[in-house]
C-alpha cells in the first residue's frame, strides 16, 4: 500500500512552532515512529510552503497511490485550487488537523477542502496523521 503524507506552510516547523498548540515532537520524529509502525505501507512525504508545489506533489501520486493524508495548514481555509487538486486526482484524500480548528479563532472554522475530501480528523495531535492512516487502510480492505 503507497500513502502520501502531505504538509502545507509552516508545518517544517513542528517542534518549535507554538508547542503549546501543535507540540514538541518534530515530524521527522515523528514520521519515524510511523514507519516503524507500519513496515508493510509505504510511507512518503512532502511538504512545502509553496500552494503550487502541494499540487504538483498531489498530481504526481494522485492516480497511482493509495491516499493522501493532507495537512495543507492555512491553505484549508483559502484554496479553492487545493480543492479543485483533491476533485481532480482519483485516490482518496484525508484532511487532517493537530489542533482541533473548531475550537480556535472563526477564521479556521471553514475549511474550503473538506468537502472534497473523503473525511476529515482533526485535534488529535500528531495522531491525527496515523488515525488517517488508519481510515485508508479500512478503505482498501473494503475495496478488496
Ligand atoms: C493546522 C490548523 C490550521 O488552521 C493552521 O493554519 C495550521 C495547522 C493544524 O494542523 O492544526 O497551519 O492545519
Amino acid at each position: 500500500m503507497k500513502i502520501l503524507i502531505v504538509n502545507g506552510p509552516n508545518l517544517n516547523l513542528l517542534g518549535r512552532r507554538e508547542p503549546g498548540i501543535y507540540g514538541n515532537s518534530s515530524f521527522d520524529d515523528y514520521l519515524k515512529r510511523l514507519i516503524e509502525r507500519y513496515p508493510d505501507v509505504q510511507l512518503n512525504y512532502f511538504q512545502s510552503n509553496v500552494e503550487g508545489h502541494l499540487i504538483d506533489e498531489m498530481q504526481q501520486v494522485g492516480f497511482d497511490f493509495d491516499g493522501i493524508v493532507l495537512n495543507a495548514g492555512a491553505y484549508t481555509h483559502t484554496s479553492v485550487a487545493l480543492h479543485d487538486c483533491i476533485r481532480a486526482i482519483s485516490c482518496p484524500v484525508i484532511e487532517v488537523h493537530i489542533s482541533n480548528v473548531h475550537q480556535r479563532e472563526p477564521f479556521r472554522h471553514k475549511s474550503m477542502i473538506s468537502g472534497a475530501c473523503k473525511g476529515v480528523i482533526c485535534g488529535f495531535g500528531l495522531d491525527s496523521y496515523r488515525l488517517a492512516i488508519e481510515a485508508l487502510m479500512e478503505l482498501k480492505r473494503q475495496q478488496a
